[in-house]
């Protein structure tokens, strides 16, 4: 098949992850005969750097003209620093969700066993973690509106806000998922305080007969957040709304301690995006010490979910675990025998080509 892919690498160390996800695209068409033509955009910092905008016009017409887009990493700290800055590389970001109806967040988190010891929990809290996390993400308090200040700059407001629609949307796509997996489902929310929470929970309890099969429960966030460090291992698959997801995503995230090897898709109405969790880590970049691991497997994830190539994703994921099975890694998961971002992506490429 023919595939065209939005390549999007943005700021940091994006450029370098990216070309290795790119050598485990190409050597996967090669073996199962997929054509690609990738079409690279600006977008982030870099983008502001050329033309002034974090999500230019053109990267959006090429990510809505593509049947998936591969994203890097965006962020600069010339603009952390500085909380007056007008145009921001993170707006590029949340316009990019707003733009393409990137509605759900998905981010599994699951252990590599030879790398239990690197997580903060203990080995045995930790071991068969496998978990989704399903992230609502293009509603809530992070574009509700009325948002901003008042005339005399005293007070400061946000909104959340929730329709039904995208309430059902996300919790179904949860359950689907769920389907395929434990068939267990936790709804977290605030409904004890929470408008918008107690939607939540009204909508999923109405929607949950639509899935006989599967087990629903309900928990406040504070608790889920607390319950997710003490017995990560009881979780199947997580949906909560936009905020919540976005920091309960970044406690899942360091549980298996392997933060450079989780991936994620951003699933929109017309096209996704896929992404490394991690950041573009400045400190990192030019320097070809970056893992590549996450975002070789969110290109497994675009096989799997935008193309419906099973076989395809599962040839990445195998080349993945047999690299840190032999201890071909980067230099967070081995200091004492590093091996560098570009040697990673060619193993990979090759183990995909010749297995
Ligand atoms: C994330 C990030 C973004 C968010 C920031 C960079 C705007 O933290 O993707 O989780 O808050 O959604
Ligand atoms: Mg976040």
């Amino acid at each position: 098949m023919d595939f065209k892919i939005a390549v999007l690498a943005g700021d940091g160390i994006g450029p370098e992850i990216i070309a290795q996800a790119l050598k485990a695209v190409n050597a996967t068409g090669k073996k199962f005969g997929h054509k690609f033509a990738f079409s690279p955009a600006v977008v982030g910092a870099v983008a502001i750097d050329v033309t002034g905008s974090p999500l230019p016009q053109e990267t959006l017409d090429i990510c809505r003209a593509s049947d998936a887009i591969l994203f890097g990493a965006i962020g600069d700290p010339k603009y952390d620093n500085d909380p007056k800055a007008k145009v921001r590389p993170e707006q590029g970001l949340l316009a990019m969700r707003k733009e393409l109806g990137l509605y759900a967040n998905i981010r599994p988190v699951s252990t590599f066993r030879s790398l239990a010891d690197k997580s903060p929990l203990k080995r045995e809290i930790v071991e068969g973690v496998d978990l989704v996390m399903v992230r609502e993400l293009t509603g809530g308090i992070y574009f509700g509106r009325p948002q901003g200040r008042s005339e005399d700059g005293k007070t400061a407001y946000d909104s959340c806000v929730y329709t039904v629609a995208e309430i059902e949307r996300i919790v179904r796509l949860g359950c689907n998922l769920a389907m395929a997996r434990r068939k267990k489902v936790t709804v977290v929310d605030k409904a004890n305080v929470l408008a918008t929470s107690r939607l939540w929970r009204e909508t999923s309890q109405r929607i949950a007969p639509e899935f006989p099969e599967i087990e629903i429960d309900y928990m406040f966030v504070d608790n889920a957040a607390m319950q997710l460090i003490q017995w990560p291992g009881k979780f199947d698959v997580v949906v909560t709304e936009n905020m919540f997801g976005d920091i309960l995503s970044d406690e899942a995230s360091v549980i298996t301690g392997s933060m450079g090897l989780l991936p994620s898709a951003s699933v929109g109405t017309q096209t996704s995006v896929y992404e490394p969790i991690h950041g573009s880590y400045p400190q990192a970049a030019g320097k070809n010490i970056a893992n590549p691991l996450a975002t070789i497997l969110s290109a497994a994830m675009m096989f799997e979910t935008s193309f419906s190539l099973h076989k395809e994703g599962l040839a990445i994921r195998r080349a993945v675990s047999e690299s840190i099975e032999a201890g071909f890694v980067t230099v967070d998961l081995d200091n004492a025998n590093p091996r560098s971002t570009s040697e990673v992506g060619d193993w990979i490429a090759g183990y995909i080509l010749n297995n």
